[in-house]
């Protein structure tokens, strides 16, 4: 037996201002959406943006059910219309927010979703992670966010 060990790195900047700003153009997307988010139940608003390669913000937000596990996290909202409005367009960057005072990471399942696509296009996709005020985070990959991975190649 070996014991192996998986360290992640990522970036922490102190606050939005500090941001390189692509990214805090892209978190403020992610806030817009936010906003406007369907959480009846959890009262939780998520918001989610992407930048694609052609330019275009795609945002999305959660969508809750009153059947609670029908509803959908902001990521896959976005990532699901993105893919469906331009299947082959690539994504840039992934930002998420909620009105928290600290960074939201996504949920296991919408990093199974972002992987997909990140495999797909065969090109790292950074996420940026943020909340209403408080300190951002920044992984340069989503594979970083999901170690020892179940992906595309485990079907062969
Ligand atoms: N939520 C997201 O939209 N993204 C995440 O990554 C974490 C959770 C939503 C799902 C649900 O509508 C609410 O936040 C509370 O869990």
């Amino acid at each position: 037996m070996i014991k192996k060990f998986l360290t992640i790195e990522f970036e922490e900047w102190e606050n939005e201002n500090t941001l390189p700003e692509a990214d805090a153009i892209l978190l403020n997307k992610a806030h817009e959406a936010a906003q406007k988010a369907y959480a009846p139940y959890s009262r939780f608003k998520v918001g989610a943006a992407l930048l694609l390669e052609n330019g275009e913000i795609i945002q999305g937000n959660n969508q809750e059910n009153s059947s609670y596990p029908v509803g959908s996290c902001a990521e896959r909202t976005a990532l699901f219309y993105a893919s469906a409005r331009y299947p082959d367009i690539k994504i840039k960057a992934i930002a998420i927010t909620a009105d928290t005072h600290e960074p939201i990471p996504p949920c296991g399942m919408c990093r199974q979703a972002m992987l997909e696509y990140e495999t797909k296009q065969q090109n790292c996709i950074p996420v940026i992670m943020g909340g209403k005020t408080g300190k951002i985070w920044k992984i340069n990959s989503v594979s970083s966010l999901l170690p020892l991975q179940f992906d595309p190649h485990h079907l062969k």
